[in-house]
């Protein structure tokens, strides 16, 4: 069944590409682990430890934040590369290998570019103390120091990889950095930050008022070096014997593409490129390597974590930012919002009592984080912007089962502005225009409404269907119409966790 399904989706292809269509959280992981039957390689080119990827491993739940979700097939010798794109935290990488062979999963043909950029403990704090101070300006990251790595990235004082490999170097960069960390870190209360050094790195607290211990780090990572040598590797160049020599090699995105810093809802977005682009370069390759791309969104609701604009949120146009504010409070957990609302449905008449339904429907709570993902209905503007900007796309729409039970259900189909006057380039946008074109400003985003066309559920359970002709009609209805919009093939559903929950188009 799997085969079938791959041969249909992946045909004849060398290079593919799975990437996320949203906010992140699409359900790629189960995407990428079912292609990954296929794969020769699985290479991931952006993001670090923010990501949460979720597999299924015989019955059991995996989730991985930097190792690629094809590391299931490294048994049957898949190779799996963290690519030079990414920014990796060597004490996450090795607690999340650590877990692996607790599960009994191997990792022996994984490999890590040596040109990938090193997240320090400094990344983290700063990362922590820049989102404590922002107030309401947060973006709600993960604090797993990414934005901090990335800027040192682009600010070319990053240590990478390979300098683990080379004490003198390191050293030498090292000391570099810490002089820009130490200035950064000077910009917040002495005390909060000695507190969180303290929590975080217990054994590297530093003394006459650094928050850690230099040699104490360099010892720490040279030593984390030493375990991780034996999968440091020239990656770049593997990709490319791969390409060379027709290996089937599946590229790995992570977050999603409103998410990236090219093109995203910028400024809540991630600091790394999420695009097509992104993704190829981040691996060694180029875009027009790859020969087929699949772009994964959730349907017909969406999700996002953290701060930013939502057009189609629930509870956002009747009752301000009730949703935002939920979710972000830091107090919320899946358990204690059962108890807070135990009647949620996914058919309340309240907007924010069924975005609690479909979230809780849909198991929205970070992989990474825990937090509560905010909850809207499918934003087509959104989508098609996303599609328009990736060649040769093909749509995969996931979590359909979520909506077993809904009985209407809405696509955004315009964004209607109803700010100040605002300029785009040479264009003027006024209150009451309604656009069927994203406009990627956050600004802009805040003051737009969803549009939106409405459409019956199918109310039948989707999890046991196997076959495309065993949809239901009003299914088939919403996925022609998002077809339609977005001028993109739909290629598979997902209509469950399992691998065996997929079905071709
Ligand atoms: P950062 O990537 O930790 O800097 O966080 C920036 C924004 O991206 C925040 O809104 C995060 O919630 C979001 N984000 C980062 N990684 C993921 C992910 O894997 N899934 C969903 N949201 C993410």
């Amino acid at each position: 069944m799997n085969q079938q399904l791959l041969e249909k989706l992946l045909g004849p292809h060398k290079v593919v590409a799975v990437m996320g269509g949203q906010w992140g959280d699409e359900g790629k992981g189960k995407i990428v682990d079912l292609f990954s039957g296929w794969a020769q390689v699985v290479a991931r080119g952006n993001g670090g430890a923010n990501a949460g990827h979720t597999i299924q491993v015989d019955g059991k739940q995996l989730v991985l934040h930097l190792v690629p979700s094809g590391i299931k097939h490294d048994k049957d010798g898949v190779t799996n590369v963290c690519g030079s794109g990414m920014v990796i935290d060597p004490r996450a990488l090795l607690e999340e290998l650590a877990m692996l062979t607790r599960e009994g999963v191997s990792y022996n043909h994984l490999q890590l570019s040596h040109n990938a950029t090193l997240v320090l403990p400094q990344h983290v704090l700063l990362d922590r103390l820049r989102e404590q101070k922002a107030g309401g300006g947060k973006i709600g990251t993960t604090g797993r120091g990414i934005g901090p790595a990335y800027a040192d990235k682009v600010g070319r004082i990053a240590l990478r990889v390979n300098d683990l490999l080379n004490p003198d170097i390191f050293v030498e960069k090292l000391k570099k950095a810490t002089v820009e960390h130490s200035r950064l870190l000077k910009g917040f209360d002495p005390e909060a930050v000695e507190k969180l050094a303290k929590e975080l790195y217990p054994g590297l607290a530093g003394t006459g008022g650094e928050p850690f211990s230099f040699s104490y780090l360099i010892q720490s990572y040279l030593e984390m070096g030493k375990r991780l040598a034996p999968h440091i590797a020239n990656s770049d160049f593997l990709m490319g014997v791969c390409k060379e020599g027709g290996a089937r090699v599946l590229l790995e995105g992570a977050q999603g593409r409103l998410l990236g810093i090219e093109g995203g809802t910028y400024p809540h977005v991630t600091a790394s490129d999420c695009s097509l682009a992104g993704l190829a370069r981040g691996v060694g390759l180029r875009e027009s390597d790859v020969e087929q791309s699949f772009v994964v969104a959730k349907a017909f609701y969406m999700t996002r974590v953290g701060a930013g604009q939502f057009p189609t949120e629930f509870g956002r146009t009747t009752i301000g930012r009730q949703s935002e504010e939920w979710c972000n409070s830091g107090e919320v957990t899946r358990e204690t919002e059962r108890e807070s609302f135990p009647d949620a449905c996914v058919n309340s008449a309240d907007e924010f009592a069924q975005g609690v339904a479909i979230r809780q429907a849909g198991n929205e709570y970070g992989a990474t984080t825990g937090r509560p993902r905010r909850t809207g209905w499918l934003d087509l503007v959104l989508l098609k912007h996303v599609l328009n900007d990736t060649p040769n796309a093909k749509l995969i729409l996931t979590k359909l089962d979520v909506l077993d039970s809904c009985k209407t259900i809405k696509l955004a189909t315009r964004h209607v502005y109803n700010g100040h006057d605002y300029r785009r380039a040479n264009d003027l946008v006024r209150a009451g225009d309604a656009l069927a074109e994203a406009v990627m400003d956050g600004a802009y985003l805040h003051y737009c409404h969803p549009e939106y066309e409405e459409y019956p559920g199918w109310l039948t359970p989707l999890g046991c269907l196997k076959v495309a002709e065993e949809l239901p009609k009003e299914l088939l209805t919403l996925i022609g119409r998002v077809e339609e919009f977005t001028k993109t093939k739909a290629a598979a559903i997902s209509v469950g966790p399992e691998r065996n929950q997929t079905i071709a188009l």
